[in-house]
């Protein structure tokens, strides 16, 4: 099984970036963390960070037929993206939406998200954790769904 992982804008700063609401730990943590729990789940994984929208789009449009599901945490572009959105149901890959803070409790312009509604599943505020659920989420509900193709 193969998942591709996504991050949007500003998550290469992790660590550096508001350590108060997204910790002290840096993006290659990040990636660690995620590699080392595919390792144990026995799935492969993909990650990739980008602070273009269109590089999302592309990457998503890309992953037809590759991947058999995306852990995306689009960052400041799940509350203003249509185009990511849009690619999300164009591929009908399985699709978990991840935010390592709980944007439920901040800012008004943070309570929107347009991709949530062709996402199988959201997770918001447990931090890099949030990751690793995603994916156990993905792989159960592959299996729930007779495996892999
Ligand atoms: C974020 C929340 C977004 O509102 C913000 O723009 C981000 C990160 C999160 O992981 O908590 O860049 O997606």
């Amino acid at each position: 099984m193969k998942l591709l992982i996504l991050n949007g804008p500003n998550l290469n700063l992790l660590g550096q970036r508001e350590p108060g609401i997204y910790g002290a730990q840096s993006y290659a943590d990040l990636v660690a963390l995620i590699q080392e729990n595919a390792r144990r789940l026995g799935v492969e994984a993909e990650v990739r960070q980008t602070n273009h929208e269109g590089v999302l789009v592309d990457w998503i449009q890309q992953a037809y037929g590759v991947f058999d599901g995306i852990v995306i945490n689009p960052a400041a572009y799940t509350h203003t993206s249509v185009a990511i959105l849009d690619a999300v149901k164009a591929v009908s890959i399985p699709t978990v939406e991840v935010h390592i803070s709980d944007v439920s409790k901040r800012e008004d312009f943070r309570q929107v998200s347009y991709i949530r509604q062709a996402c199988v599943k959201t997770i918001a505020g447990h931090g890099f954790q949030g990751y690793v659920e995603g994916m156990e989420y993905l792989i159960q509900l592959t299996m729930d769904n007779g495996g892999v193709r």
